[in-house]
């Protein structure tokens, strides 16, 4: 420990420390402008001068490490009058806008000045305009303001790990720029937002908010977007959300910093096309309605239904945008209100194939640990998976632990990624080969015994087997089927296995591939021979995924994943549900589809889902919906879906309501009521009891907080989830009971005793040709940074919608080259069933005979549609984004 004075009070300080950490510590303020605890120490402003009085040196004490014996004032004369002349100097070369600055009472350099009691400079003025340029939707900048403290570029390269920016100029003319001094909108940068809150003055602000002024209220909530599951702030000005930002002080949430999704994409809270009333149809048309009216009629329509034709006539299809209380209710509506089993969620591309393939060991499909647990990671498997596009997140930790870690990444991906330039190795195989790939890697860890025996040993089961199943599969075919030679495959086979602690990231690109079962067969194995399992990351999509899996919203199994086949367990439910439950396996949502077609299922209730638009072939989806004599749909906005509803019932968002969210990482995060209600939506779950009671349920006066108390009475690893706790803090699964802290690293306390098994390998699984002779093209379908699942809500964020930098259908330029193709071209797609037109656009980071199409939400082509049905026997598994198809251009 260091010993100093600081103030006239003695205090130690650990070896390292700086004077403004110990004094943060003792609870003395010293004002900072250039300085933050997320981001390496910088010196630049020269604000947080204090005074040593032995030697008599100014030192700023944000960069100033302790030494033995030191007596520091921090408000002695010196050190303040040295405060002020900083601070004039800065004002000197700043406009005089303040009045109608949008930062307004948050500038920093203003509060300083007010508390140093400077009022307008008395040095000679030489403002530095510079004026705004930017056209995009999300951040404005206007440098006249920038004192360069560097904030902003530190933000950039540290916590996002972007580069977009860095100082341009220099001397008096030095301002953070972009490459060649561009626009934001033509330059690397995503609009995270991290560079515009972490910026101490109005030169980078927000474009267009709501309301141009300061939030009177902040309510701690949850990004509703991915599955990463970040902890926000909304701010609250009357009853509207103006304000967006990350909690930067909760040491407990996943990260402060967003992504352009959850800091300027929750506009759609606000939309003008939100449904504000209920709606029901009347001769054809849908019509605003009583509450009480539209309840009764799905009381009374799914009640007929259940009598007339049986329970298993009733179909209800969940949401992984809801909240734990919410498709936990859903489900307890299904089972015991209407006898079914038939209940589902979210849509066949964005869910996980979990909890099939992942078992207890592997946390039913969740993160094994905290996604800040990527950055201890010296070695990094990326199959499949776009984090910087559908877990932004995830990105910025694996190229934090790549550059401040020194981490060696290996990506496995057909397309060139922004990953790329962080890895030491990209490994490019064929489109559906990867699956090939990973077994080729399985092949070497096998072979050359360089798996984690003790780890194995004491965990896995089944590795004879595994030999067995191997067999085939050697590295001649896996060179075959991947393009990569099989020299690289066992270099960088042994590569892994040397490197530790490694972390395995997995993406949707290899259980939606070509190969889905077999490569992540593949992938489980990889990850359990080499312990990955401690630090193991399938990458959901939906933000509440987890937590609607965790609740039972699954035709085979009731909340957290116990089974109705086990008597003591399904009485356990009937004594606390108060009647007898169904006893059989449900059907999946897109048996619900295919039974509604064939006329077996009669009525359907939808939660937060958009069938019509999120299932492939959408004629299909529409046609079966049509013959059902009754579809409640219960959403935000009126949907394609909802427009074919005979009641739509106008639900509340994420930011008007409570509840919880359970996030990849297994955290479960409270989410408050900021906002009012729009119009007279309700809360989901306000709804449901009341359909409940019009089931003829037991009376359900409940809440959020009750309806969790009920779930942590019958889910065992929810048993200490509680809102008195998580309103202090978040709590990793499983949390066994109101003393437990919760369980950060999976491996260390599975779900439940007993192994996890390596997964059998398919011996021969194709979800289409293996040489696609007549069809030289595949077409890949994937999300983009600006878009999210069905786009029910990305697409109503005015911002995200107005900002599609790349879409439509993309295609290497060499492919263009040889079809006589350009930028701009209009092209036919045909598959054997279906045909589109598509404008193009050139992208060589697209191998040749790849076409991509990112889903946006400015993407007015329905490309979904062009992806067949899922074949039978796919059960819940999700279906495949890619497609073979032909290409010819359309003469304009
Ligand atoms: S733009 Fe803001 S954060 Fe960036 S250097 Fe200027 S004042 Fe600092
Ligand atoms: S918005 Fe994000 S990516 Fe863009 S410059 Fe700022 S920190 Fe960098
Ligand atoms: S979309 Fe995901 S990464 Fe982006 S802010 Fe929301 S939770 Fe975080
Ligand atoms: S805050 Fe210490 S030098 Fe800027």
């Amino acid at each position: 420990m260091v010993t100093v004075t600081i103030d006239g009070r003695e205090a130690s300080g650990r070896e390292g420390m700086t004077i403004l950490d110990l004094a943060e510590e003792m609870k003395i303020p010293i004002p900072t402008l250039c300085h933050d605890s997320h981001l390496a120490s910088y010196g630049a402003c020269r604000v947080c001068l204090v005074e040593e009085e032995k030697s008599g040196a100014l030192l700023a004490s944000c960069v100033a490490p302790l030494s033995p014996g030191m007596v520091i004032r921090t408000d002695s004369p010196r050190v303040l009058e040295a405060r002020r002349m900083i601070v004039k100097l800065m004002l000197a070369s700043h406009p005089e806008s303040c009045l109608v600055c949008e930062k307004g009472n948050r500038c920093q350099l203003r509060q300083i000045a007010l508390d140093l009691g400077i009022g307008l400079s008395d040095l000679y003025r030489l403002p530095n305009y510079s004026g705004t340029q930017e056209v995009n939707p999300f951040i404005k900048r206007d440098l006249s303001k920038c004192i360069l403290c560097g904030k902003c570029i530190r933000a950039d390269h540290e916590l996002v790990v972007e580069g977009a920016i860095d100082y341009f100029h220099r001397g008096f003319d030095a301002r953070p720029a972009t490459l060649h001094d561009q626009a934001l909108e033509s330059s690397e940068c995503t609009f995270c937002g991290a560079c515009v809150d972490i910026c101490p003055t109005g030169a980078l602000s927000e474009r267009d908010r709501p309301l141009q002024s300061t939030p009177g209220a902040s309510f701690s909530s949850v990004c509703p977007y991915c599955g990463c599951g970040c902890k926000i702030f909304l701010g609250v000005n009357g009853e509207r959300v103006v304000a967006v930002n990350p909690d930067r002080e909760d040491g407990s949430g996943p990260s402060p910093v967003l992504c352009v999704k959850g800091h300027y994409g929750l506009d759609f809270i606000d939309s003008a096309s939100r449904l504000r009333t209920p709606l029901i149809r009347k001769e054809g048309r849908l019509v605003e309605c009583s509450w009480e009216e539209a309840l009764d009629c799905v009381g009374r329509e799914m009640k007929r239904i259940q009598d007339r034709y049986g329970p298993d006539a009733l179909a209800f299809l969940g949401s992984p945008q809801c909240t734990n209380e919410e498709n936990y209710l859903f489900q307890k509506l299904a089972r015991a209100g209407f006898g079914t089993n038939n209940i589902d969620h979210g849509n066949p591309f964005n869910t996980l194939p979990a909890p099939d393939f992942f078992g207890p060991g592997l946390g039913w499909g969740a993160m094994t640990s905290p996604l800040a647990a990527i950055e201890e990671a010296k070695g990094i498997l990326v199959v499949g998976a776009n984090p910087e596009e559908t877990a932004p997140l995830a990105a910025y930790k694996i190229k934090r632990a790549v550059r401040f870690q020194g981490a060696n990444l290996y990506l496995v991906d057909p397309r060139r990624t922004r990953l790329v330039p962080f890895a030491r190795d990209w490994l490019r195989p064929r489109l559906g080969g990867e699956a090939s790939l990973l077994l080729g890697f399985v092949r070497v860890i096998l072979d050359e015994e360089l798996w984690e025996k003790e780890w194995v040993e004491r965990n896995v089961e089944g590795l004879k087997a595994l030999r067995e199943e191997m067999e085939p599969w050697d590295l001649a075919r896996a060179e075959r089927d991947s393009g990569i030679g099989r020299e690289v495959i066992r270099g960088r086979a042994r590569d892994l296995a040397s490197c530790w602690p490694r972390a395995f990231i997995l993406g949707n690109g290899i259980w939606q591939g070509v190969r889905g079962r077999t490569g992540l067969a593949a992938a489980i194995n990889l990850a359990l021979l080499l312990g990955c399992q401690r630090r193991f990351y399938p990458l959901g999509m939906e933000s509440n995924g987890q937590g609607a899996r965790d609740m039972g919203a699954l035709p085979h199994f009731l909340p957290g994943y116990q089974s109705w086949e086990d008597e003591e367990t399904i009485k356990r439910f009937e004594k606390a549900w108060g009647g007898p439950l169904p006893r059989k396996n449900g059907l999946s949502a897109r048996q619900m589809v295919r039974e509604a077609a064939e006329g077996k299922v009669r009525g359907m209730y939808i939660m937060g889902e958009n069938p019509v638009r999120s299932f492939p072939d959408a004629s299909r989806v529409r046609e079966a919906l049509g013959k059902l004599e009754f579809l409640a749909v219960q959403d935000l906005f009126l949907t394609e879906t909802a427009q074919m509803a005979r009641v739509v019932l106008s639900a509340s968002s994420f930011a008007e309501k409570e509840g919880t969210l359970t996030n990849g990482e297994r955290r479960v995060q409270l989410l408050r009521a900021a906002a009012q209600p729009a119009g007279q939506s309700l809360p989901d779950w306000k709804i449901l009891t009341e359909v409940f009671r019009r089931a003829g349920g037991a009376p359900l006066e409940t809440s959020p907080r009750e309806v969790m108390e009920e779930i942590s009475s019958l889910v065992p690893f929810y048993r200490g989830v509680a809102y008195a706790r998580l309103e202090k803090m978040s709590l990793i699964l499983p949390c066994g009971d109101p003393q437990d802290e919760g369980t950060p690293r999976l491996p260390e306390r599975a779900f439940q005793a007993g192994k996890q098994s390596f997964l059998r390998v398919p011996e021969n699984e194709f979800r289409m040709a293996e040489d696609p002779a007549g069809a030289p093209f595949r077409l890949l379908v994937g999300s983009t940074l600006y878009h999210s699942g069905g786009g029910t809500r990305s697409s109503r964020s005015a911002r995200l919608s107005r900002f599609d930098p790349r879409g439509g259908l993309r295609m290497n330029p060499g492919d263009a080259l040889a079809l006589g193709l350009e930028g701009g071209s209009r092209v036919k797609l045909s598959t054997e069933k279906k045909e589109m037109v598509f404008r193009l656009s050139l992208d060589a980071g697209l191998p040749p005979g790849v076409l991509f199409f990112p889903l946006s939400p400015a993407a007015e082509e329905r490309v979904i549609d062009l992806l067949p049905w899922p074949s039978e026997g796919e059960g819940r598994f999700p279906v495949s984004t890619v497609l073979e198809v032909q290409v010819e251009r359309i003469k304009e």
